[in-house]
């Protein structure tokens, strides 16, 4: 059997009812205002339901006329569950948004079964070309399908997922001779049948087969993120209490806030060990990894159960948060001030008077950066060590700085403006380049290793990836401003269907279809999904959203740069 194979029981998820636990959800205020109180578990108040039907969620959800208003809600995006034609505005509106019926029945599509429940969706549906590992399901790929499903209130496949990758982290993760941490969760899985014994059993993989052998530090983080989306959506706190989750989720985070060498609270990370699987010149302390990890810390804090342990362990998140969202907003942020502060740095500066505190370069500022850096607006650089700092923008972590507020509301706007006057280069004709600029000839031949796949502005160098624009609309939405992700939805309709759902789009403006992009790629169908329902119905943004926390507030020092 291989290393990682194992049963999976489907018995003892401990579900109840998901409606059920709505009643504590509005119970419980601010988390961090909280933390003295003896407690469970903390799941933020859903206002969004004030906004959008002027009742407390309290009014709303008291009786069964408001359940069937719920579902009334729930009505237009049902294409399988319910006939289409079923449902009262149905019909004419997947007459209307053909794009949105084609890609549900291609998300539908995608779904994998284990021991006959749906346990999540593999990574592309494309029998055109080898299927490498595209046949898995991927941790970070299922995250777009989870929201798309949970706002179309389909919730057991969810929670599903959750359970049976957290059974997945159990189990002995080793590669050749080596042990890797408890904590670690899979980058993927897939479902074995075997026929002789009639059995299913579940492989996972923690990169011990992906290509590069890295394991993803992100799955984890995400499996926290999705873990309290499903709980704030349906109020049904019982899954996060269930000790094997709380466990799941110690374990996670216990390989992040370990003592060690450490003299920053960002996370040292090998490069090609989340989105971005291969070399890219990532490694150190990529914004990706410390923005997701910021928000995994918050979701934890929200999750984790006030036990004996759990005071301790609460205490070493918001110690963390405070020191890492510090660090981030002081050193990672670039707009045009801190731009020219660090052009007229001076160097070999010693002790604690020092300006210039990695000892960077001015001459390692590339020159594409000055031309980028629009006169309003800013950004969290892809990384920061010493005596190098990488200047390029990357989405994902941009996008996730402000859904986790690791980024001020300044410097939120800042990034929104950023996006507003850099349309061109940042989505151009296709939403939304996974990073900014390309890197080519020399530059390509040392940091990638001359990979073909990631050639200038193709795949994970300079590529334009669909799937983030549900990140983008999540971002504006949460900044006000709708109408950016409007006219990148726009941009996307207008092509996705016709090329079936690439992975990814090459080129400066990402014009032509990837040249390796497989089709059918799931995370680009539901991340349309998630873009167009969260546009349509903005409360969905609670899900993945999360406000600054008043307490650690003030003691956040701000830099000159950004208040100004
Ligand atoms: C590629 C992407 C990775 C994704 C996987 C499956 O390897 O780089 O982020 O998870 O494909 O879609």
């Amino acid at each position: 059997m291989p290393l990682n194979a194992m049963d999976i029981s489907q018995n003892g998820n401990g579900s109840r009812s998901t409606l059920e636990g709505f009643g504590s959800i509005f119970e419980i205020e601010d988390i961090l205002r909280s933390l003295d109180r003896p407690r469970t578990i903390n799941v933020e108040r859903n206002r969004s339901f004030e906004v959008s039907n002027g009742l407390s969620p309290r009014q709303f959800f008291r009786d069964a006329e408001n359940q069937a208003h719920l579902e009334h809600l729930e009505y237009v995006y049902s294409p399988s569950r319910r006939s289409i034609l079923d449902s009262p505005r149905g019909s004419s509106y997947f007459e209307s948004q053909p794009v949105v019926a084609d890609a549900w029945e291609a998300l539908r599509r995608s779904l994998v079964y284990f021991r006959g429940q749906p346990v999540g969706t593999i990574a592309a549906v494309d029998n055109s070309v080898e299927k490498v590992n595209y046949d898995q399901v991927f941790v970070r790929d299922f995250v777009p399908s989870a929201l798309a499903f949970l706002m179309n209130g389909e919730h057991e496949i969810v929670k599903n997922f959750l359970l049976k990758t957290l059974r997945l982290q159990s189990g002995e993760k080793k590669i050749d001779q080596f042990k890797l941490g408890e904590g670690v969760m899979p980058a993927s899985f897939k479902v074995l049948h075997d026929p002789v014994r009639n059995n299913e059993t579940l492989i996972a993989d923690f990169g011990e087969s992906a290509i590069g052998r890295v394991a993803p530090v992100d799955s984890g983080f995400w499996w926290i993120i999705l873990l309290r989306a499903y709980t704030k959506h349906t109020g049904d706190s019982s899954l996060a209490e269930l000790p094997e989750c709380q466990k799941g989720m110690r374990l996670i985070l216990s390989l992040c806030l370990s003592e060690g060498f450490d003299t920053f609270p960002t996370l040292l990370c090998a490069d090609g060990c989340s989105m971005i699987d291969r070399r890219m010149g990532v490694y150190g302390y990529p914004i990706e990894i410390q923005a997701l990890f910021f928000m995994a810390l918050k979701c934890a804090l929200l999750l984790i159960k006030q036990d004996d342990d759990g005071k301790e362990f609460m205490d070493r998140i918001v110690n963390r948060l405070q020191a890492l969202s510090f660090h981030m907003r002081s050193y990672f942020w670039l707009d045009l001030k801190q731009l020219n502060d660090i052009y007229r740095y001076k160097t070999e500066e010693y002790s604690h008077t020092a300006v210039n505190k990695f000892n960077v370069m001015p001459d390692s500022l590339p020159d594409w950066v000055f031309d980028f850096m629009p006169s309003r607006g800013g950004y969290f650089i892809g990384n920061v060590s010493p005596a190098r700092m990488d200047f390029r923008w990357f989405c994902l972590g941009n996008c996730v700085a402000i859904l986790s507020s690791l980024a001020t509301p300044e410097q939120s706007a800042a990034i929104m403006d950023l996006i507003e006057a850099r349309w061109e280069e940042l989505v151009g004709e296709m939403p939304l380049k996974i990073c900014y600029p390309t890197l080519e000839r020399h530059q390509w031949r040392i940091v990638t290793g001359c990979d073909p796949k990631n050639t200038r502005w193709s795949y994970h160098n300079g590529g334009s990836w669909p799937v983030l624009i549900w990140l983008l609309t999540a971002a504006c939405i949460k900044t006000g401003r709708p109408q950016i992700a409007r006219r990148a939805i726009e941009l996307a309709e207008s092509r996705l269907s016709k090329d079936h759902w690439p992975e990814y789009y090459d080129g400066k403006l990402g014009r032509y279809v990837g040249k390796q992009a497989r089709k059918f790629q799931t995370w680009s169908i539901a991340g349309y999904l998630v873009a167009k329902m969260m546009l349509e119905d903005p409360s969905h943004l609670g899900m993945i959203s999360l406000e600054e926390d008043k307490q650690t507030k003030h003691l956040i020092k701000r830099s000159a740069s950004w208040t100004s």
